[in-house]
């Protein structure tokens, strides 16, 4: 039995993470499954919850900068980037510290750690609550849809963790931006929440991922979450779509295309925002309404790259890789 619990039960649900138990917590991307990342048996029960490959490092969330800096090492851009873009949707991978207490398992044994502030009250009173750093990668099963509700959560996860804390619904919908900044350069692992134009006005020049067909030959992955089918729905995913048929369920973006068994506006008037954070509910409610209706595919129509359009444009690219 998974408990919902409400925005006044944070104590309760930050008594469960010191206990070792997972606790799914609302952020302002999508949902985390949280556990005390200092905890090697929490941790590890993350990833059998997940189903997701050992390999796969989770993100360390933190109440404040100082706190996440005290586990990881940050230069100079790494203040900056804290600085204006903490509390909020941007990850940075940085050098573990020799004396980091996260478990080497949320690290997946690597010597790097990906830290973040969350600017979510619940997730931020949450981590204050319980004194601890909290481990947590998108609370789903591995390779699914991430969550944007504690419905989608309790979908993927119900029975499977102790408690989930019902926050409402994430306003920003799309993951953190993840900038590796281990290494001395700047590389864009994942695009996401905060746009890579707004990190190069701050820093410079920050290289972007290798197209993810290529990623996926070459198997050369930096960030496992870089892997080609992810985001998958159980229908296939048709992406650019210019018309669409009645056997086809519709993700639109701005004046729909008309025709379709049932269709999802991701933002009417073409706002990025609304649509980054209408997206993943959408997939998942063309996946169940689209089978419902025995319907063939969802059809999704084209959103521009600038701005948060990366970050949704790579979702909707690994929705429709090949299985
Ligand atoms: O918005 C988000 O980032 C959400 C919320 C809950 O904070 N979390 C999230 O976590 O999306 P997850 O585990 O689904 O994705 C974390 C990504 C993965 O692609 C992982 O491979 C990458 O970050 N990552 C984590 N630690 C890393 C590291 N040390 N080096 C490189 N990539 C890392
Ligand atoms: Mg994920």
């Amino acid at each position: 039995m998974t408990l919902r619990l409400r925005p006044e039960e944070v104590a309760r649900a930050a008594e469960l993470l010191r206990a070792g138990e997972l606790v799914a917590f609302p952020t302002e991307t999508v949902y985390g499954l949280g556990a005390d990342a200092r905890n090697g048996r929490a941790v590890a029960a993350v990833f059998e919850a997940k189903g997701r490959p050992h390999f796969n490092p989770l993100i360390c969330h933190f109440a404040e900068a100082e706190a996440a800096f005290a586990e990881a090492l940050p230069d100079e851009r790494a203040r900056a980037l804290a600085a204006r873009f903490w509390p909020g949707p941007l990850t940075m991978v940085l050098p573990r510290r020799a004396e980091c207490r996260i478990d080497l398992l949320a690290g997946a044994g690597l010597d790097t750690l990906a830290v973040r502030v969350p600017a979510h009250p619940l997730a931020l009173a949450l981590i204050r609550a319980a004194e601890v750093p909290v481990a947590g990668p998108s609370a789903n099963r591995s390779g699914q849809v991430s969550p944007t509700t504690a419905d989608h959560v309790l979908d993927g996860l119900g029975g499977r963790i102790a408690a989930v804390l019902d926050g409402g619904p994430c306003a920003v919908g799309v993951e953190s931006t993840v900038l590796d900044l281990a290494a001395g350069g700047a590389a864009l692992l994942r695009p996401g929440g905060v746009p890579v134009e707004e990190i190069e006005a701050l820093i410079g020049t920050v290289a972007r991922p290798i197209p993810i067909a290529a990623a996926e030959r070459t198997r050369s992955l930096r960030s496992p979450g870089m892997m080609l089918s992810h985001y998958a729905p159980s229908l296939p995913v048709r992406l650019d779509a210019q018309s669409v048929a009645a056997d086809e369920a519709l993700l639109a973006f701005g004046p729909p295309l008309q025709g379709a068994g049932a269709a999802w506006q991701m933002s009417e008037a073409r706002d990025l925002r609304e649509a980054a954070a209408r997206l993943f509910a959408g997939l998942r409610w063309l996946d169940a309404e689209g089978q419902r209706l025995g319907l063939s595919r969802i059809a999704v129509m084209r959103v521009p790259m600038e701005g948060l359009g990366a970050a949704i444009n790579d979702r909707l690219a690994r929705a429709a890789a090949p299985r």
